[in-house]
């Protein structure tokens, strides 16, 4: 292919999933490699691509509104090419594959989830032979961490460590659209994890569908416990992973809560529903007590452990008492956050059959009663906070005040705080700063840094 690209500008837009994000960093760098250069906006660029989620159907509906919506849109000035290229990718481009380029004209490509390191070759193919370029493939090797990166932050990193999900939760679509689990070798999750530890990362997030089945499909047996040990090894000052699947969480792994330096003491355990007739009919495979148990279990290791949660309301069959054990759950656990999804039908999944009958009012009423309460709860979980030191990673600067630091506590908490006097946001950025908690509310912590 000899199409180039130097001259010409970019822009991704990410939805959905922390994979996703990681994905968009590889698709940066891949460009970046071919000489184009990275704008903010979709004006401002000749290639946009977008990444994107089906998980629910607002961001499936979104894409395709977009999309549709960039029909007329002239080729930018100073444009190495004759027009505008997009290109989707993704989970909705590995579910509608042609469908995409069918319904939507001018949309030049289209790559699934198991070939992003296709998309320089369709985009090449694309401008040369003025066709549209689809590839996807059902299956994939490819971990897209071997592909070229221009990581969001220098300081933080994600680590993929399976890709795809063996679960098939009777309302998710994510097993059809990413296939099946892989677990990528641990020798290479371990030279990953050094080389960000020799680079100076401060913060590596393990990331799968279920990191704690890792290595089920390489060495027969889950081996998530010894990831964990590999990458705590490589001298990274924070250790976050995400998602866990209640059924597969170890003792192995809740031990180490309280044996690994560099693991936060706060875990993303989602538990969807707190009835036990709704979780089996969303094939969830464990119980409420089980999950109970296990929240047990940890804060016997880390009494103050940060927990958060997804919760889907109004199920197909959700009754009232249903919906008031989830809520009864919530009150019980309390958690620091809880991410809330009104159950979304996704065709071709097992849920989608069921009878769903319940009133759309009555679902919103109780989704609005949910959200209040995991509002009281995370205001709660954050009152521990109040006039002690926490060290904080700093991220940038709060959106509402460029004088104002904002980065995460252990507990993965916002904390904002002044930038001190004398120094620059710059300075502390990317940088561990202990900061004095004078006030906690629902959503962040700030206070003052102390001695940085
Ligand atoms: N409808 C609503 N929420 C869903 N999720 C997954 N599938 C659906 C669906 N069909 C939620 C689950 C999951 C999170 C990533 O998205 O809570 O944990
Ligand atoms: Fe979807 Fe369940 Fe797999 Fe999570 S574990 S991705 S909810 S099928």
């Amino acid at each position: 292919m000899s199409t180039h690209f130097e001259g010409s500008t970019f822009c991704i837009h990410t939805f959905g999933c922390q994979m996703n994000k990681h994905d968009s960093e590889r698709v940066a760098g891949m460009l970046e490699g071919l000489g184009s250069l990275p704008v903010a906006s979709i004006e401002e660029a000749d290639i946009v691509v977008f990444l994107t989620c089906c998980v629910r159907e607002a961001a499936d509906t979104r894409l395709y509104g977009q999309v549709a919506s960039m029909k007329n849109i002239a080729v930018r000035e100073g444009s190495p090419f004759d027009k505008r290229y997009i290109a989707v990718g993704g989970c909705i481009g590995q579910r509608d594959g042609e469908k995409l380029t069918e319904q939507l004209p001018h949309l030049d490509v289209v790559f699934g989830t198991h070939n992003l390191g296709s998309l320089p070759g369709l985009l090449s193919s694309a401008i040369e032979n003025r066709r549209q370029a689809v590839e996807v493939l059902a299956e994939g090797t490819e971990f897209s961490s071997a592909l070229p990166a221009d990581r969001e932050h220098t300081w933080a990193a994600w680590l993929p460590i399976t890709v795809g999900c063996n679960n098939f939760c009777s309302y998710c679509i994510v097993p059809y659209v990413r296939g099946r689990e892989k677990s990528r070798p641990l020798e290479d999750i371990a030279e990953e994890a050094r080389r960000y530890g020799e680079a100076g990362v401060k913060e590596i997030t393990l990331l799968g569908q279920n990191v704690n089945s890792y290595g089920r499909d390489l060495y027969g047996e889950p081996r998530f416990a010894d990831v964990l040990d590999a990458v705590d090894a490589s001298g990274v000052e924070r250790l976050r992973f995400a998602t866990s699947h209640p059924k597969d969480l170890t003792d192995e792994v809740i031990a180490r809560f309280g044996t690994l330096r560099s693991l936060m003491p706060a875990l993303h355990l989602p538990v969807q529903s707190g009835s036990n007739r709704i979780l089996a009919a969303m094939n969830r495979r464990y119980t409420r007590e089980h999950y109970l148990g296990l929240i047990e279990k940890l804060r016997a290791v880390v009494p103050d452990i940060a927990l958060s949660t997804d919760i889907i309301v109004g199920f197909p069959g959700e009754t009232e008492e249903d919906f008031m054990e989830t809520y009864r759950l919530v009150e019980e656990v309390g958690y620091g956050q809880v991410f809330t999804f009104i159950y979304s039908k996704r065709e071709g999944t097992p849920a989608a059959a069921m009878e769903d009958d319940t009133p759309r009012e009555v679902i919103q009423e109780r989704f609005d009663r949910l959200v209040d309460l995991v509002q009281r709860k995370a205001w709660e979980a954050n009152q521990g906070e109040l006039d002690t030191i926490v060290p904080v990673l700093i991220e940038g600067v709060s959106k509402r005040d460029e004088l104002v630091l904002a980065g995460k506590s252990p507990k993965n908490q916002t904390v904002h705080a002044p930038v001190p006097a004398g120094l620059r946001p710059e300075d502390l950025i990317g940088t561990i700063v202990p900061v004095a908690i004078d006030e906690a509310r629902t959503w962040y912590l700030s206070g003052t840094v102390v001695d940085a």
